[in-house]
């Protein structure tokens, strides 16, 4: 098989990105390893920095989003039995969030690319990314038993943080940029109305609480939970008194439960690869970099970094020039690094620490009161979460 770009991974970066280049009239095509049933359910992130919205939008891949996105103008944050609020529109000069889930958005991409789309292939995995520093760089992948060849003017690794692409960069030239927490997120999904209308972070001595949500009917709820977790450990009712007593604040507030119907557990890593290309093989999204989730950057980013990605492809491909493929790399990862100071401030501020003692209490405490106290603090907050603008 042939194409111009090849599209490693059908992810929210790959599908995004085969849009974006389908609608620009650059052909190519999509390999995931994994089928179609599995990666529509895959229950991940859920709020959308406005820039990904208009990103979706843009791609005209945005009639569901538009109709059931739940737009959101700040959110609530929780500490000391106490409950203050970030009013995002007023701090950034109006901007907003908004709540759609990350399965819609791949279900969404896919619908279209099967109707008229270029090839998604499903059950195709790649094995590796050869030449990839020569003008014909191919995918090795499997696909129906066999083994196959794309062989394509760009490669686009699109394929997460445990696919292949990345490993395509030699050693020598790679860098990589690591931090584990020291600990991860139980998280479940609940049918039942959320018991809040904005999203609520909680910082607590038992640890740290999340409570999102999917749609007016159900709930996404998180808890601070030790590595090596077992979902297992936790039966529903477990959870919910947890969360309870995590919520908890000096006023009337009251947690809705409803049926458990997804557990898992997350583990919290910030990454960063560098540089995101090595001749013509460009990397997008988880594949590059990963933050803890503390934040919502990690599908956000993704969408960013696949805005940039598809510009430079679609101008190589009506003129031939490169300066923005040759740019992409330093332009994503200055943004990159933006997300990755964000999500592991937020991380650090709101999470009990395994090992901390009191002082370690008291700066977390005394972080969130400037945030609440001081109209500057709470502005640079709302500006990194809504998102950070996308160079020109
Ligand atoms: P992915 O979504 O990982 O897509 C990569 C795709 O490539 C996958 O479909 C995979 O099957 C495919 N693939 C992998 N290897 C190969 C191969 N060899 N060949 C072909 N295909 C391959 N972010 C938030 O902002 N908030 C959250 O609450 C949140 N929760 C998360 C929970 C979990 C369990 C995980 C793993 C991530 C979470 N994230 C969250 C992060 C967010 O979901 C990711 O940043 C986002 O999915 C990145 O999109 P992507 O397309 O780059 O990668
Ligand atoms: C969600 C996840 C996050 O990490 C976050 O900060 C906000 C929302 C979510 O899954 O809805």
């Amino acid at each position: 098989m042939r194409t111009t770009v090849g599209i490693i991974g059908g992810g929210p970066a790959g599908l995004l990105l085969a849009r974006l280049l389908h609608r620009a009239g650059v052909d190519c095509v999509v390999l995931e390893s994994r089928s179609r049933e599995y990666v529509e359910q895959r229950q991940r992130a859920g709020m959308l920095e406005q820039g990904t919205v208009h990103a979706l939008r843009e791609a005209v891949a945005a009639n569901r989003l538009d109709a059931e996105g739940m737009v959101h103008r700040g959110i609530e944050l929780r500490y000391a039995r106490e409950s203050h609020r970030i009013d995002f529109p007023s701090l950034t000069g109006g901007r907003t969030v908004t709540i759609y889930p990350q399965t819609k958005i791949v279900q969404d991409l896919i619908a279209l690319q099967v109707a008229d789309g270029p090839p998604l292939l499903f059950e195709a995995e790649a094995l590796a990314v050869e030449n990839a520093d020569s003008e014909r760089p191919v995918v090795r992948f499997r696909h129906g038993g066999r083994e196959e060849t794309l062989t394509c003017a760009w490669v686009a690794g699109c394929d997460g943080f445990h696919g292949v692409s990345r490993a395509a960069i030699p050693a020598d030239l790679s860098r990589e940029y690591a931090h584990d927490h020291p600990y991860a997120w139980l998280g479940i999904l609940a049918e039942v109305p959320p018991s809040c209308e904005e999203l609520i972070y909680a910082r607590g001595e038992r640890g740290f609480a999340l409570h999102s949500m999917r749609s007016p009917t159900m709930s996404r709820l998180y808890l601070q939970v030790p590595v090596g977790t077992d979902p297992a450990d936790w039966p529903d009712d477990r959870v919910w008194d947890e969360l309870d007593a995590r919520f908890a604040i000096d006023a009337d507030w009251a947690l809705k439960r409803g049926p458990v119907v997804e557990k898992s557990v997350t583990p919290m890593r910030s990454y960063v690869h560098e540089p995101m290309r090595h001749g013509r093989l460009l990397l997008a999204g988880d594949a590059a970099h990963i933050v803890p989730p503390t934040g919502a950057k990690g599908l956000n980013l993704a969408v960013s970094d696949v805005r940039l990605l598809s510009r430079a492809l679609v101008r190589w491909h009506s003129t031939g020039e490169t300066q923005l493929i040759d740019r992409y790399s330093d332009v994503c990862l200055a943004r990159v690094w933006q997300a990755t100071r964000f999500s592991y401030d937020m991380t650090k501020m709101l999470h009990a620490q395994p090992d901390g003692d009191a002082f370690d209490e008291r700066m977390q405490l005394a972080r969130l009161r400037r945030i609440t106290a001081s109209r500057h603090a709470a502005a640079e907050l709302a500006a990194n979460y809504t998102g950070l603008p996308l160079p020109e």
